[in-house]
This record gives C-alpha cells, sequence and structure tokens, in this order.
C-alpha cells in the first residue's frame, strides 16, 4: 500500500515530537504493509509554516533514521499546502513542494469555509501545470453545504484525497457522509491515512481495506490505496470515475 498523505518528519509541524516518535510511526506503517509514504508538512497555514528550508532538513534526518533502521520503506517529499491567494507565487518561488518529482501538489483547504477566491487561487496554481489533490476535502464545511462545488474541482481536473478516519466517522456523521458522497461522485480517488502518532491518527492504512471493499468491492479498495497512490508517485493521469455503492443483492450475488 502507499500513504499518499501522512505526518513523519520529527518535530516540524503537528507530527511525531521526536526522532524516537518518528521511527515508532514509521515502524507501525511498516508492519501494516505500508510501502511508499508521502511524508507531508504544513505549509502556508499561518501556524507552522514549514519552510523549504526546515523541511528538507527533516526530510534528509528521517531517510538517514530509515537506512540506519533497515527499514523497508521509502519516504516521498510534498508539503501540504494550506490555501491561499497567492499560492502560485510561493510555488514559483521554489517555497512549495509538489509530490517528488510529479506535478501533483498537496492543497488544504481551511475547515470552516470556502473564501470566495478559493477556485480562482486553484485554478492560478494550476495553470502553473500542477495536478491538484484537494487533501480531506470532506472536512472543509463549505464543500459539505455545497457538493457542486466538488464538481467545480472536477471540471478543473482536482482530485479528492479522504482521510481514513473520515470514512470511520472520526470526525462525525457529517464528514463520513461527504466522505462517502465525494468518493461516489468521483471527486475522491484515494485514502490516505493522514497519520500523525501512533494512537490518535495511526499509519494503519490495511484498516480502511475492509471498510472500502465492503461499500465498493475489493477492485475500487485496491485502487484507492495503491493502485491510484501508485499513479500519482508515477505523475500518471488518475481518471476521476465516480464509484458507485454496491446493493446488496449485487454484493451477495459476487460472493
Ligand atoms: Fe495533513
Amino acid at each position: 500500500m502507499i500513504d499518499l498523505h501522512a505526518h513523519v518528519l520529527t518535530g516540524i509541524d503537528d507530527g511525531p515530537k521526536t526522532a524516537i516518535d518518528t521511527l515508532a510511526v514509521l515502524k507501525q506503517a511498516v508492519s501494516d504493509g505500508t510501502r511508499q509514504i508521502v511524508s507531508v508538512a504544513h505549509a502556508n497555514d499561518g501556524h507552522f509554516d514549514v519552510t523549504r528550508e526546515v523541511y528538507d532538513k527533516a526530510f534528509a534526518a528521517a531517510v538517514k533514521e530509515i537506512r540506519m533502521a533497515r527499514l523497508d520503506v521509502e519516504l516521498i517529499p510534498a508539503m501540504e499546502v494550506r490555501l491561499g491567494p497567492k499560492m502560485d507565487e510561493g510555488y514559483r518561488n521554489g517555497d512549495f513542494l509538489a509530490i517528488g518529482n510529479t506535478h501533483y501538489f498537496c492543497v488544504e483547504l481551511p475547515p470552516n469555509d470556502f473564501p470566495a477566491y478559493t477556485l480562482d487561487a486553484l485554478y492560478k496554481l494550476s495553470l502553473e501545470g500542477l495536478r491538484l489533490l484537494i487533501i480531506h476535502p470532506e472536512r472543509n464545511r463549505g464543500i459539505r453545504k455545497r457538493p457542486e462545488l466538488a464538481e467545480r474541482l472536477i471540471r478543473m481536473g482536482a482530485m479528492g484525497v479522504a482521510s481514513g478516519g473520515s470514512i470511520l466517522g472520526q470526525f462525525g456523521p457529517e464528514v463520513e457522509a461527504s466522505a462517502w458522497q465525494l468518493i461516489e461522485i468521483g471527486f475522491i480517488q484515494a485514502v490516505a491515512t493522514d497519520g500523525h502518532s501512533l494512537a490518535k491518527r495511526p499509519l494503519r492504512l490495511s484498516v480502511y481495506e475492509p471498510v472500502l471493499s465492503r461499500r465498493y468491492g475489493e477492485s475500487v479498495a485496491i485502487s484507492m490505496l495503491t493502485t491510484t497512490p501508485s499513479l500519482v508517485l508515477d505523475g500518471a493521469p488518475v481518471e476521476l470515475v465516480p464509484h458507485p455503492r454496491i446493493g446488496w443483492r449485487r454484493w451477495f450475488g459476487t460472493r
């Protein structure tokens, strides 16, 4: 499995606080069957505001720890960039990192609103040749209230990546319902852990496999946890296909 979104670097945002914590969450991911992790850090959010310099240093340290501990996992660099009107400028200046060597770029919307400039700012960013991954869109109140905004994002070619906790209901029933709805209309194409720590938000992707399988079938679960994230890491196109829920009759009939 490939985790498209987790905070594993030491002491730079709300992820692990010490190198020991970093190793512990990485070991958790490895023992769960994850072999590649997009290692994000919060940028442009007015709180952590991780800079390239700070990020690069923490990333290099984590890679070194992995090598020393001989862990079978690869970290891919990326930033989780909070929506702002000038994200395109920040990207041009080299302040923000896309995922690895790809044109996929992670944007986090604010939880409570969908500012009037949002579509414009995302469009300007996509003009930089980037394909936007909207991180946990189900946690944005604006999209929950007006799901048609997701259609606008789809038309822009943006893709959603849900947090696993959302489909388990850990952020409440509204967020959970929104996650399923966004999967069913084809906006959300992958589920990631958004892991931060061993217990509170663990790096255990396998937990989501049966939940997705029950609802959409095994092939959709595999595509959301492995195949689509792998296309992203290759910089290959991902089609925004809707995933209709399997009816009970069909579900029983195919098993
Ligand atoms: Fe995150």
